[in-house]
């Protein structure tokens, strides 16, 4: 069963259904994934949240088919999956870009993985660099980048294939405040226009109203989604103070009361 789930009764875009993972390491054994089900509709924000170490990335990477599981099925548009997924693409908590290419050629690192051919590819970077506002950066390296500006370009580079869906693993976690959020505001803009579908990380339960419509609580050891919260507050949030909404404050008052009653808190 999917917990909580009530504003959606359509069919999921993808599914996640009885996730187990198991780490062995010296001496440890931890269990990150323990019978995780989850769903998610299409074209719905979703966040996990949860304190570090309760599986969340393990979660993402599975889905993605970058990390195997120990058991379970993950399926998209009611389709199976196995091994990495072209529909799916994934934004990572460390900004990785390749330092000898320039932001255009890693804005196309997933088309030229996909086999597009080189002007497609171009022009197709060229639209989502414009998306992010870095169009007139194309041509340089990446280290003469803000942090803000090259997680802008890992967040080009995934929206450049058309993802299904969008994973993102804590993308604005190493980033100053104001960085962060700016670019909240600016991914939430793009999920509104682009219709996207997206799958988001966070620590930060704020930064999970703000952007979400529903927010899983993830507990950790053994990893497990114990609640899925509705975030009904009115879009666009950028036009109002979502901090000091009564409703974001009730919200926020349930999310940290849940979580405190697991083994951890969030950071
Ligand atoms: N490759 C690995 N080998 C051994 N243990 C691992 C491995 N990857 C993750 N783990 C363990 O699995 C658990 C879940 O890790 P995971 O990275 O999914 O947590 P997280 O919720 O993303 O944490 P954070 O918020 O700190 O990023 C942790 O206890 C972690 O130590
Ligand atoms: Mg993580």
């Amino acid at each position: 069963m999917d917990p909580g789930s009530s504003l959606h009764n359509g069919k999921p875009i993808l599914e996640v259904k009885e996730m187990c993972k198991t780490f062995f390491a010296k001496e440890r054994t931890v269990i990150a994934l323990d019978h995780v089900n989850l769903s998610v509709y299409k074209g719905e924000f979703i966040s996990l949240v949860g304190p570090s170490g309760c599986g969340k990335t393990t979660l993402l990477r599975i889905i993605d088919g970058l990390e195997i599981a120990d058991a379970g099925q993950r399926s998209l548009e009611g389709v199976p999956l196995s091994g990495i997924s072209q529909d799916m693409a994934y934004v990572f908590q460390d900004i990785n870009l390749l330092p000898w290419r320039s932001v255009l050629d890693n804005a196309a690192l997933g088309l030229e993985a996909r086999g597009m051919g080189k002007s497609e590819r171009k022009d197709r970077a060229m639209e989502v660099l414009e998306m992010v506002g870095l169009a007139s950066f194309a041509s340089s390296p990446p280290y003469t980048l803000s942090g803000g500006m090259q997680q802008r370009v890992g967040v080009a580079r995934a929206l450049a294939v058309r993802p299904k869906v969008l994973l993102m693993d804590e993308p604005f976690g190493q980033l100053d405040n104001f960085t962060r959020e700016a670019l909240q505001v600016e991914i939430a803009q793009l999920w509104e226009k682009l219709g996207m579908t997206i799958v988001f990380v966070t620590h930060d339960v704020d930064e999970a109203i703000f952007l979400s419509d529903r927010v899983a609580l993830f507990q950790p050891a053994p990893g497990r989604i114990t609640e899925i919260v509705d975030v009904d507050l009115p879009r666009p949030r950028a036009d109002y103070d979502v901090r000091a909404h009564p409703r974001a404050l009730e919200l926020r008052s349930h999310i940290m009361t849940h979580l405190r009653a697991g083994k951890g808190m969030p950071e």
